[in-house]
């Protein structure tokens, strides 16, 4: 009999469903630290500890009202001064960032509680607070992700994740989901969104309205897997096969 359905993951053999149920509780995983990152690298860049459109906005197109100094000093860098020294940065900021003070006012704070991590010796990948040039080049206008780091990232992402959802989806192939339109959108969803993130990453540099395109395409990604992955779950060792399935198949599952 030729067949023109999905083999059902019940008449898959019993290796092929281990396989299958381990690669899903290790992207899973992965899914979770995944959400986790995003959480720890963009909340609290507006200043409010939630995560936000504003502090997407803020990464991807920057901050016209702020500088890279500020935006860490109210971000991801808070715990790294005393209120009083903030206070101090943030009104020297403010008065214009002049030059002639870097020397007597900011570069001291900078020596004591900064070039621990900021210095070329510790982090070559951070700004180097150590020299009046560094320093300058934090307090200029934030103008958030450049383009050549944009692209690093949406390479990266483009593939990486085109992985994750070809090997769920095939997995998913094997469930029984009524009507087939429903399967196929999930199954095509998150490339969809993909598009659509990756493309707005930019865009919020032209319109920050875009950093909600941004958090939309991420909520739909995170639907889809998350509702391929239960389904896919349940129906490998949970569900029994539906007698429409059971039909096609022309023979019982074989339950090793
Ligand atoms: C324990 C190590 C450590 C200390 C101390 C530290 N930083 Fe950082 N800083 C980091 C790391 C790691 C990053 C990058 C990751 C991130 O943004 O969370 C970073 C990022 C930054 C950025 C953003 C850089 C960018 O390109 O957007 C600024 C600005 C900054 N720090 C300023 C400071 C200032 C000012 C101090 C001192 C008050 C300080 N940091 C102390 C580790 C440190």
């Amino acid at each position: 009999m030729t067949s023109t359905h999905n083999i059902h993951f019940k008449f898959l053999p019993m290796s092929v469903r281990v396989l299958f149920t381990m690669v899903l509780l290790t992207f899973g995983t992965a899914y979770m630290m995944a959400m986790i990152q995003v959480w720890e690298s963009h909340a609290g860049k507006d200043g409010d500890p939630m995560i936000s459109g504003k502090d997407l906005m803020i990464a991807y197109s920057g901050n016209p009202e702020g500088t890279k100094l500020e935006t860490a000093l109210r971000g991801p860098m808070a715990d790294m001064l005393p209120a009083e020294k903030k206070k101090v940065v943030f009104d020297w900021l403010h008065a214009g960032a002049k030059a002639e003070e870097i020397e007597t006012v900011i570069k001291p704070i900078m020596d004591e509680h900064c070039i621990a991590c900021h210095s070329p010796e510790a982090n070559p990948h951070l700004p180097n607070l150590t020299t009046v040039e560094g320093i300058q080049g934090v307090a200029a206008q934030d103008k958030g992700m450049t383009i050549p780091t944009l692209v690093r990232v949406s390479h990266i992402h483009l593939f990486s994740i085109t992985f994750i959802f070809f090997i769920t989806g095939f997995i998913f192939t094997h469930a029984y989901v009524r009507p087939v339109w429903l399967k196929c959108v999930l199954i095509a969803a998150p490339f969809a969104v993909l598009i659509s993130d990756v493309a707005s990453w930019y865009l919020t540099k032209v319109w920050t309205g875009f950093a909600w395109i941004v958090i939309v395409s991420g909520a739909i990604m995170g639907m889809s897997f998350g509702a391929m992955w239960l389904i896919s779950m349940w129906q490998l060792w949970f569900g029994k096969p539906p007698a429409e399935v059971v039909d096609l198949e022309g023979r019982l599952p074989k339950m090793r």
